[in-house]
């Protein structure tokens, strides 16, 4: 079978789901690759470095669409792409399916076998699949740098001549994957962290990284998690949490949120009311402000200054890391791949728990039964 892999034209995408050091252990697998020329530009890949690697180059967008039998794409296919899909390729990227419905039933209409990434259950044998994980470390870690950046001060504690300089005080919400790599960061760079989790379990992995892990005295609700991801609480516990959250937020120099709950818009943590008690001069990083933000005030993919503190609600993170972005989702990507081929061919097992979780279209059918269920009803 045909591999393809398209130039991404969602905006500010730098990445690119298959870097040419991959390419080999697709080959051996018995598939074919062609690049659709420029694809690696962005992440500094370069259509000869494709072709010394066994692959072929396509001119443009149409000529590989129409030859390939699967796509292995990052982003989901944009208006102008969607025509190009021919019936019956096999599509693998992260559709953003939850928040995609009109692009699930078209892909389901125009009779593609698609795959969601972001579906891919959080369990030991899929962990070297996992994109948002790795997506997520990458965004952790690069949003302790974009908030040092925009600080008005040094993170390190620093004895000098001209007097000691105090070190930064960091408070990170939501310790998952993004929260625990964004701990690890701003500890390197000397400064003094806390974070908080609704989930407690994660207290260990957070002191560990050398952090304080706060606790609130809040409302006991059912459901604190499932499947590694944190559950939808109330809005009375929501409420409790930024109350009690208010001093915390107010002594630090970065806050650095990252509570996400996966199909759902974001809790909102931090309201304008509570920008006010912060100091003049510090910095909040609104890693969720895809989904609407953590923080009342975030503007998507945009630094904004709000009461005296600069807000960052940048959503590229990852793809301003392009080259290790694209390293890590062609291990993740090729790995998905290779777990339901065979020699060659794809093998779609359905008993397999990852293909069974991430199938949303196959035959001119929504087979996601969550989006089914959620589309029908519309
Ligand atoms: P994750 O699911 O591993 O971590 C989220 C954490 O937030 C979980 O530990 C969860 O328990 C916690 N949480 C949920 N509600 C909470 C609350 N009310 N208070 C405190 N903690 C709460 O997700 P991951 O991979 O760490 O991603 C974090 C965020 O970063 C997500 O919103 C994701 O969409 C986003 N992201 C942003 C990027 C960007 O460029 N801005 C790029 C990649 C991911």
């Amino acid at each position: 079978m045909l591999i393809g892999v398209p130039k991404e034209i969602f905006p500010s995408e730098n990445r690119v789901a298959l870097i040419p050091a991959g390419i080999q252990t697709l080959l051996n697998a018995g598939f074919e690759v062609v690049v659709q020329s420029g694809a690696g530009d962005k992440a500094h890949f370069g259509d000869d470095e494709y072709r010394n690697c066994g692959a072929s180059i396509a001119p443009d967008a149409a000529s590989l669409y129409g030859q390939v039998d699967i796509v292995l794409k990052i982003r989901q296919p944009l208006e102008q792409e969607l025509p190009l899909l021919k019936e019956g390729t096999t599509l693998i990227c992260m559709l953003d399916a939850w928040f995609n419905q009109p692009l699930v039933k078209q892909l389901a209409e125009r009779k593609v076998r698609s795959f969601a990434l972001e579906f891919i259950p959080r369990t030991t044998r899929a962990q070297s699949m996992d994109v948002l994980s790795s997506m997520g470390a990458i965004s952790g870690y690069r949003s302790v740098l974009a908030g040092a950046m925009a600080l008005p001060q040094y993170f390190p504690m620093l004895m000098t001549a001209a007097g000691t300089i105090h070190p930064a005080r960091v408070f990170i919400i939501g310790a998952g994957v993004a929260g625990l790599m964004a701990i690890s960061t701003a500890r390197r760079l000397g400064a003094v962290v806390e974070a908080y989790d609704t989930r407690a379990e994660v207290r260990e992995q957070v002191e560990s990284l050398g952090a304080k892990f706060v606790e609130f005295d809040l409302p006991q609700e059912q459901g604190g998690a499932t499947g590694g991801y944190a559950t939808q609480k109330s809005e009375e516990f929501y409420k409790a949490q930024r109350e009690q959250m208010t001093a915390k937020v107010s002594q630090a120099d970065l806050v650095i949120t990252t509570a996400a709950i996966p199909g759902k818009q974001s809790p909102r943590l931090i309201t304008k009311e509570m920008l006010h008690f912060m100091k003049k001069g510090s910095v909040i990083v609104d890693l969720a402000a895809e989904r609407g933000g953590n923080v009342e005030g975030t503007v998507a993919g945009e630094k904004v200054y709000l009461d005296g503190v600069t807000i960052i609600g940048y959503t590229d993170h990852h793809s301003r890391v392009p080259v290790h972005a694209s390293q890590l989702l062609t291990k993740n990507i090729s790995t998905f791949l290779l777990n339901m081929s065979k020699d060659g061919q794809l093998n779609v097992n359905m008993e397999d728990d990852i293909v069974a979780a991430t199938l949303v279209t196959e035959d001119g059918e929504i087979k996601h039964a969550g989006l089914k269920a959620l589309i029908e009803k519309e």
